[in-house]
């Protein structure tokens, strides 16, 4: 695979290509899951959990994201590498550039940030500074204490009508990519096709332009009940590889999220 930029990943949207994001926090998963042909690789905060054991992503620190960064740039074979901004480290536009200098020095290619409205001067802030930002919006885990728990988002008319207009705000800040989570199929595809960014789903169901997993949920080795969005392709696969590839292949055929896997 030739490196992917966001030129691609826009390109891709532009002629109805879908496009595959996984997690992988380490220079051997990068490296497997770049050969596979996942167009992004997520360093995420979720590393807080299925890697450190953590109960939230709150504890992960920008230092513990920039190692792990680091570790996925060095196996990477070409595909675009998001790393998170973790919980409070952009709570002021300044430790935004300050932590985002930071993971980009690591190796990312762009950062995500989690929250609406309240981040369109940061975006700027970061976009204009040659920082591409990804916005990630719906069930944002590291607001889950004020959230209630890890709940679906946009269910009523009046948040579904706010995270609409979020993603237009964002997008016009200048943020390149959406990310939304656990958001009701319908609302999704509505957003993915208001805007002209790039949207990634996770418990968006089939709508959105690409699709993103945990690693460890889709291998199935995620202690306790997987999400009623998780598909284990483990189940049917002989090697992670081969999970890995038959991952691709459902984002790309639109066999994955299958209607169950979604949000009313
Ligand atoms: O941290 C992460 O892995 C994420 C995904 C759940 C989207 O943000």
């Amino acid at each position: 695979m030739s490196n992917v930029t966001l030129h691609t990943l826009s390109a891709m949207k532009k002629n109805g290509e879908k496009f595959a994001v996984l997690t992988a926090y380490d220079a051997c998963f990068s490296h497997l899951v770049s050969s596979a042909g996942v167009e992004v690789i997520l360093v995420g905060d979720s590393l807080g959990m299925v890697l450190q054991g953590n109960d939230s992503t709150l504890p992960v620190t920008v230092e513990e994201m920039a190692y792990h960064t680091q570790a996925v740039a060095r196996g990477n074979q070409g595909s675009l590498i998001m790393s998170d901004l973790p919980f409070m480290s952009y709570a002021t536009p300044e430790q935004a550039m300050d932590s985002s200098a930071a993971l980009m020095q690591a190796g990312a290619n762009m950062v995500k940030l989690e929250g609406g409205a309240w981040l369109a001067d940061t975006v700027s802030l970061l976009a204009e500074r040659g920082i591409p930002v990804c916005a990630h919006l719906g069930l944002t885990p590291q607001t889950v204490n004020q959230l209630g728990g890890y709940r679906v988002q946009g269910r009523d008319k009046k948040s579904a009508q706010q995270m609409i207009n979020d993603a237009v705000l964002l997008q016009d800040a200048g943020a390149s990519i959406l990310l939304l989570e656990c958001v009701p199929s319908l609302l999704a595809q509505e957003i993915s096709m208001a805007v002209e960014i790039p949207v990634i789903g996770i418990g968006a169901g089939a709508g959105t332009d690409a699709q993103v997993l945990v690693m460890h949920d889709m291998l199935g080795v995620t202690p306790g009940r997987s999400p009623k969005f998780v598909k284990n392709f483990m189940a049917d696969a002989s090697s992670i590889e081969e999970a890995v590839s038959a991952y691709v292949k459902a984002v790309k055929d639109g066999s994955f999220p299958a209607a169950e896997h979604g949000f009313e």
